[in-house]
């Protein structure tokens, strides 16, 4: 079967630090593929290389073996299907937040009048409406991470790529930006890879969910996601949510040998 992204025996070695420092073998003969619109998660150890795995489909490091293709072309630099989203958005100060939103309709060339329309549709999107011209400084914390969101999620492009966009968040801020997530990944259908340490937030968001083992990074296993869409908070507290929670902790433990879990991967 064809995927539409498909990691094909992807190895990552980095060269230590100097000559005589050994280097890292970051990832080994990772093979799987994502179906175009589906949600998948990438779990794992600290430092197995989920990082890595999302910056070579992003097409900002190159795997030493294998390659990547997105929707049948193999992948050699960034392009304008896909784009990355951080833990830290680094908005913008001196920019309002409708012009934090445009930012990067932007740095594509969209035109001005559709820039504008696109990002109020954003704003609105994430409940920023009435603080369009607000500076980030103005915001709470979790209000500058949707303006983040917004921005990022405003530019047309097919694949996203998150590397635990919700790391930095406080739980309940961290479970509504979820649920926006959900919302407007179920309206658009976009192809989304999300890197995360949260079994929970990987159930809750996911069509399925990938877990690595510990460095070198491989693929140990998957977990289809059976849940039907749309999802609302209910879901957390059933007990098939709590058994597929507890199956996925079981194969991470499996999957990290002695390797550290990171925090927040805790089944509580
Ligand atoms: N630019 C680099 N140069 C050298 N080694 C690197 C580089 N980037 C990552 N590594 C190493 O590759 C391994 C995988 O790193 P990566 O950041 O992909 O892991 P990760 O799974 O994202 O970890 P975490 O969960 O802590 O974010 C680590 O051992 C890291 O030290
Ligand atoms: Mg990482």
């Amino acid at each position: 079967m064809d995927s539409y992204i498909e990691f094909e025996g992807v190895g990552k070695v980095y060269p230590g630090r100097t000559r005589r420092a050994a280097p890292t073998e970051a990832l080994q003969e990772v093979t799987f593929g994502i179906a175009r619109g589906e949600f998948c998660s990438i779990l794992g150890p600290s430092g197995c290389g989920k990082s890595t795995l999302l910056r070579i489909l992003d097409g900002l490091v190159r795997p030493e073996a294998g390659r990547v293709l997105v929707d049948g072309t193999a992948v050699d630099a960034p392009g304008a299907d896909r784009a990355m989203v951080f833990q830290h958005f680094n908005l913008m100060p001196w920019r309002t937040v409708l012009r934090n939103v445009e930012f990067g309709l932007e740095a594509r060339g969209v035109p001005a009048a559709e820039r504008r329309a696109t990002a109020l549709r954003y704003v609105e999107l994430f409940g920023l409406h009435g603080f369009e011209e607000h500076f980030p400084s103005q915001l709470s914390g979790g209000m500058q991470q949707r303006v983040g969101l917004a921005r990022a999620l405003a530019v047309d492009c097919e694949i996203l790529l998150m590397d635990e966009p919700f790391g930095a968040l406080d739980a309940q801020t961290k479970t509504l930006m979820q649920l926006e997530l959900a919302r407007i990944w179920h309206e658009d259908q976009r192809t989304v890879v999300f890197v995360t340490h949260d079994i929970e937030e990987a159930l809750f968001l996911s069509d399925r969910v990938v877990v690595m083992s510990a460095r070198p990074g491989r693929i140990a296993h998957v977990v289809d996601v059976p849940f039907g869409r749309p999802r609302d908070e209910h879901l957390r507290g059933t007990a098939e949510f709590a058994a597929l929670k507890e199956q996925t902790w079981e194969m991470l433990r499996d999957a990290s040998g002695a390797a550290l879990v990171g925090a927040g991967a805790e089944t509580s």
